[in-house]
């Protein structure tokens, strides 16, 4: 039995300058403002600029997370990212980010669970914290989303942003109140054609095309997030009703609605952002958390629910008293 657990001490957010909205899309490919706002409650989306890079952001974002925690860089155990656009295959984004914050006592190393790979990098970190491997955890979760973008396809183009979002964990006991709660993780690779990257490289462009299957991805969504919060609901012997705020993976509004709806959670208790950055796929909760607890709507004491559904299939839940 374990005798830590894992509280939340900062977080931070990091979105790129160049804002790229519906209209902008709009001069570029058959779409419009109306159909993606009431399709995916998307307004506008944050683009990379040229040459920034998968680091670039987890470094912005965790420069806020630390200084929001109050830590150095130097305290920190142990770095993951959860992310799908990593600077290269190899080596981990996450040891760059580790040199270029000086964090020289960290391991450092990068989870691929898609849009649930900050669910996934969460509970990576939280389990190294548990069991006393590290005092201090950075968890990041961001992706480049506009370089796996076909502009050419408008059923996946208008949907994805470029972010990051990061937490700081600190081990603490397990007697105290507030923590990391529960993680529950989850996959089913048969739906693997749902949402892939293909091969197809051109010159100027260093990866492939992402592609999706939006229905199937839609429709498996609200039942499988409704899974994953069942879960953490019955493991910590509580209902809906307890919690305080539920902080969705930010893939589209109608599914965070659906889910929202399906266990009575009045819209005053859901963060919603996607209207401001689309989806940015492993960045987008810890970006809604940073949001919501920068404008005081998260306090200390809170109870905050977070799920995320992605390409694998992935998806998970996790339980925070904030
Ligand atoms: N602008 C205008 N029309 C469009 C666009 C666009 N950008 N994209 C598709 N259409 C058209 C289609 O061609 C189709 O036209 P047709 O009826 O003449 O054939 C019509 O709109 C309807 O298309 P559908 O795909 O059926 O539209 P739907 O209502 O299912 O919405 C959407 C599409 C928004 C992609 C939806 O399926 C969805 O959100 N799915 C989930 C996808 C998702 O969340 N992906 C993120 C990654 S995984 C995750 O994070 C959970």
């Amino acid at each position: 039995m374990s005798s830590f657990r894992s509280q939340v001490i900062g977080c931070g957010g990091y979105l790129p300058e160049t804002i790229v909205t519906n209209h902008d899309l709009a001069k570029k490919v058959d779409t419009t403002d109306e159909w993606i706002r009431e399709r995916s409650g998307i307004e506008k989306r944050h683009i990379v600029a040229d040459k920034q890079m998968c680091s670039d952001l987890c470094y912005l974002a965790a420069l806020k997370a630390i200084k929001n925690a109050g830590i150095e860089p130097s305290d920190i155990g142990c770095i993951v990212v959860g992310t799908t656009t990593p600077d290269h295959p190899c080596p981990a984004t996450a040891t760059r980010v580790q040199t270029k914050l000086g964090a020289h006592k960290a391991f450092s190393f990068d989870v691929q669970a898609v849009c649930s790979g900050f669910v996934y990098a969460l509970a990576v970190a939280d389990n190294f914290v548990r069991c006393g491997q590290a005092k201090y955890a950075l968890v990041i979760g961001a992706d480049v989303m506009s370089e796996l973008l076909d502009w050419n396809d408008r059923s996946t183009c208008v949907l994805f942003g470029d972010g990051a979002g990061a937490l700081i964990l600190k081990s603490v006991p397990e007697s105290e109140e507030r923590g990391i709660l529960s993680t529950h993780l989850f996959s089913d690779g048969e739906h693997y054609d749902a949402l892939y990257v293909d091969n197809s490289v051109d010159t100027d462009k260093r990866r492939g095309y992402i592609r999706m299957q939006g229905r199937e991805i839609f429709k498996n969504a609200i039942q499988k997030i409704g899974e994953a919060v069942e879960k953490a609901l019955d493991h910590n012997n509580l209902t809906p009703a307890d919690i305080d705020w539920f902080v969705p993976h930010q893939a589209n509004k109608r599914i965070i609605l659906g889910v929202s709806e399906k266990f009575n959670l009045p819209p005053s208790k859901v963060v919603i952002t996607i209207d401001q950055h689309a989806n940015t796929s492993a960045a987008s909760i810890p970006l809604a958390l940073a949001t919501a607890v920068e404008d005081g709507r998260i306090q200390p004491g809170h109870l905050v629910l977070i799920e995320a559904m992605g390409g694998g299939l992935t998806w998970g839940s996790a339980l925070i008293r904030w």
